[in-house]
């Protein structure tokens, strides 16, 4: 919302009133004298007027979770366990998955309460990597490496998928980097070639890389240094 509208919707207040409080420099923002009322202010925004609290500004949150087979990468599900199962936390509802992973699917899974944060992390125009360990049922073919590079064409949302690395480590296994979340994304990649993916796991998001400690199923809170690289 923008500042000066928050201003003026105050109890006693109105917009001539906030204009003039936002010129004196009376009213702080996170402790920062603001006069431009065309700036926006977020939930996590504290805001004061002199010294009395507008807004208290809610705590950012921001988690990595090892996420387990067999549970849902979503907020409720009638049937399945899901992935907020597992968060001990209050305020619960506020929080969102920045990038789902399919039922089966393992790894790296970061869940916020900041929309603009997640989405800076997940949309395709901010060009973060996604990296997986892919494991397939057939050899996977050495054409697939330049195939992935190229983009392959998704006729169902007629779109051709950003260039992909792959990178083999087995005859069975690798590594790919997608810069893109589409729907099922890695397996439809696979399944172009009759190939199907056995296991998936996702190691890393943009800078953020699955902690090693984290064993399936358990989360930690990410750093300041971690939100930051975003
Ligand atoms: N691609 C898939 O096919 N599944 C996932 O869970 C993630 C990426």
């Amino acid at each position: 919302m923008r500042l000066d509208r928050f201003i003026a919707s105050q109890p006693h207040c109105s917009p001539r009133k906030a204009r003039l409080l936002l010129a004196s420099g009376r009213v702080l923002v996170n402790g920062q004298a603001v006069r431009d009322g065309t700036c926006d202010i977020r939930v996590f925004d504290q805001v004061t007027l002199d010294n009395q609290t507008l807004q208290t500004g809610k705590p950012a949150r921001f988690f990595m979770l090892h996420k387990p087979p067999g549970c849902v990468s979503a907020t409720a599900d009638p049937q399945h366990p899901t992935v907020l199962d597992l968060l001990d936390e209050p305020d619960k509802a506020d929080l969102h998955i920045a990038g789902r992973l399919d039922f089966n699917t393992t790894g790296l899974l970061i869940i916020t309460n900041d929309g603009l944060w997640s989405r800076r992390l997940t949309q395709p125009e901010s060009l973060l990597g996604k990296t997986y360990r892919v494991e397939t049922e057939a050899p996977i073919d050495p054409v697939c490496i330049e195939r992935f590079a190229q983009g392959l064409y998704f006729r169902f949302e007629n779109l051709t998928t950003r260039p992909a690395e792959l990178e083999l480590l087995g005859p069975r296994q690798a590594r790919l980097t997608l810069h893109e979340g589409r729907y099922h994304q890695v397996k439809r990649m696979f399944g172009h070639f009759n190939n199907r993916v056995t296991r998936l796991h996702r190691e890393r998001m943009g800078p953020l890389t699955l902690d090693p400690q984290l064993q399936p199923g358990q989360y930690r809170a990410l750093t300041p240094a971690e939100t930051a690289l975003t």
